[in-house]
C-alpha cells in the first residue's frame, strides 16, 4: 500500500477500503485508470476532479455496480464480492450523485428500507409476523428514528419523501445509507444543489458521521467545502490519479487548477493561466468576503443541473457509446443499488440470486425524487 499522501497523523489506523490498481473501460473508453486508493479508519478522504474525470465510475467499482476491468477491492483486508448488496452487507454504504429516494414512501419508510440489509428476519417469519419478527422491526423503527433524530428530519417522518425539499432530501439519503450500519460511507456530490447554508450543515453532519467511526469517501466540486471537511484528497484527471495529499498539498498543485481550468496536465501545465486565475481570484477575495464560495456552489449548481438532464435510460452496458447516456445508465444501475442493498434479502429469501432482474424491477419501483427536487 503507498500513496503519495505526506499526511503522517494516520498511518497506524486500520485500513477500511483498498483500492489497488482499479481499471474500468468501456469499449474504447478508460474511464478510471489503475488507480489506487487507500482509506483509513477515522478519514474523510475526498475525491475531486473535473467532470468526466471518472469520479463515480470509480464509486460504482467500489460499490460492486461494476466490476473493473482490472484492479482489486477490499473492506477491512476481505476482497470485495461484485455485488452491491454484499457490498452493502460486508459494510460498505453509499449515496448517489442524483438523488435516490422512494418518492411516494415517507421520510421513516425509507429509513426503514436502508435497515434491511441488517435484519435478521426471513420471509416466513415476515409473513407470519411472530414474536421475532415484531421484536426486529421495532428495533428497526427505533434505530429509524434516531438517524432521523441525527440528520434533524424527525419532525418530518410521516411526511412523502418526494416533498422535501432538495437539501433535505440529499440528508435522507444519507440517513438511509447510515441505517445499514456501514464502516466506510461514500457520498457521491452531497452538497450538489444545496444552498451555502446548507453545506456547511452537512460538512458539520459528515464531521458527526466521522466521529461515530464510520470512516468517508466523498466526491464533491466544491473545493472549499472538500478542502475544509478532508484529511486527504485525491484528484482524478481522465481516469487517472493526478496527485494525492493533504488539502494544502492539493490546493497548492498547479496542475489541479490547470486540470480543473481544461489545461492539459501534461507538459505545460499553463502556468500563465493559473498566475491568471490566482490573481483573478485575489482580487476577488479583496473584493467582498465570501464571493468564492457562492461562486463555487454556482457552478456546482450548474454541474449537478447537467448532471441530471442525463439521468433518464434505462440498460446499463446495453450500449458502448461514450456519450451522456453513460451517466444514465450508471444512474439507472444505481438506482437498482439503492433499492437493491435494501431488499435483497427479500429477494434472497425469494429466489436465488439475481441480481439483473431485480435491477429492473427496482429501477421502476425507485422513482426518482431528483425531477421534484429540481
Ligand atoms: N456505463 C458507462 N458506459 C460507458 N461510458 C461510461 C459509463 N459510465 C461512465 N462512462 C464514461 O466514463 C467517464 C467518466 O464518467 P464519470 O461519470 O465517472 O465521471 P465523473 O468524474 O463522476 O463526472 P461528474 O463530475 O460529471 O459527475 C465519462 O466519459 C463517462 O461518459
Ligand atoms: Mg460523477
Amino acid at each position: 500500500m503507498t500513496t503519495t499522501t505526506t499526511d503522517t497523523t494516520v498511518t497506524t489506523a486500520e485500513t477500511v477500503l483498498e483500492a489497488s490498481g482499479v481499471t474500468m473501460r468501456f469499449g474504447g473508453l478508460t474511464a478510471v485508470r489503475s488507480v489506487d486508493l487507500t482509506v483509513r479508519s477515522g478519514e474523510i478522504v475526498g475525491l475531486i476532479g473535473p467532470n468526466g474525470a471518472g469520479k463515480t465510475t470509480f464509486f460504482n467499482c467500489l460499490t460492486g455496480l461494476y466490476i473493473p476491468t482490472e484492479g482489486k477491492v477490499s473492506y477491512k483486508g476481505t476482497v470485495l464480492p461484485p455485488k452491491p448488496h454484499l457490498v452493502t452487507k460486508a459494510g460498505i454504504a453509499r449515496t448517489f450523485q442524483n438523488i435516490r429516494l422512494f418518492a411516494n414512501m415517507t421520510v421513516l419508510e425509507n429509513v426503514l428500507v436502508g435497515r434491511h440489509t441488517r435484519t435478521k428476519e426471513g420471509l416466513w417469519s415476515a409473513l407470519l409476523r411472530g414474536p421475532g419478527f415484531k421484536k426486529a422491526e421495532a428495533a428497526s423503527h427505533e434505530r429509524a428514528m434516531e438517524l432521523l433524530e441525527f440528520i434533524g428530519l424527525e419532525h418530518k417522518a410521516d411526511h412523502l419523501a418526494r416533498n422535501l425539499p432538495y437539501g433535505e432530501q440529499r440528508k435522507l439519503e444519507i440517513a438511509r445509507a447510515l441505517a445499514s450500519d456501514p464502516g466506510l460511507l461514500l457520498l457521491d456530490e452531497p452538497t450538489a444543489g444545496m444552498n451555502p447554508q446548507e453545506t456547511r450543515a452537512a460538512e458539520e453532519l459528515i464531521f458527526a458521521i466521522r466521529d461515530m467511526g464510520i470512516a468517508v469517501l466523498v466526491i464533491e466540486h466544491d473545493m472549499r467545502f472538500i478542502f475544509n471537511l478532508c484529511d486527504r484528497v485525491a484528484c482524478l484527471v481522465q481516469g487517472q490519479k493526478l496527485i494525492e495529499g493533504t488539502p494544502s498539498v492539493v490546493q497548492g498543485d498547479e496542475r489541479v487548477v490547470a486540470a480543473y481550468l481544461g489545461t492539459p496536465f501534461e507538459g505545460a501545465p499553463g502556468a500563465e493561466e493559473v498566475a491568471e486565475v490566482e490573481a483573478a481570484e485575489q482580487h476577488a477575495g479583496a473584493a467582498a468576503a465570501a464571493p468564492a464560495d457562492e461562486t463555487e456552489a454556482e457552478t456546482e449548481t450548474e454541474t449537478e443541473a447537467e448532471a441530471e438532464t442525463e439521468a433518464e435510460t434505462t440498460e446499463p452496458e446495453a450500449t458502448a457509446e461514450v456519450t451522456d447516456e453513460t451517466e444514465a445508465t450508471d444512474e439507472a444501475d444505481a438506482d437498482a443499488d439503492a433499492t437493491d442493498e435494501a431488499t435483497a434479502e427479500a429477494e434472497d429469501a425469494e429466489s436465488p440470486d439475481t441480481p439483473e432482474a431485480s435491477a429492473d424491477a427496482e429501477s421502476d419501483s425507485t422513482t426518482s425524487t431528483e425531477g421534484d427536487a429540481k
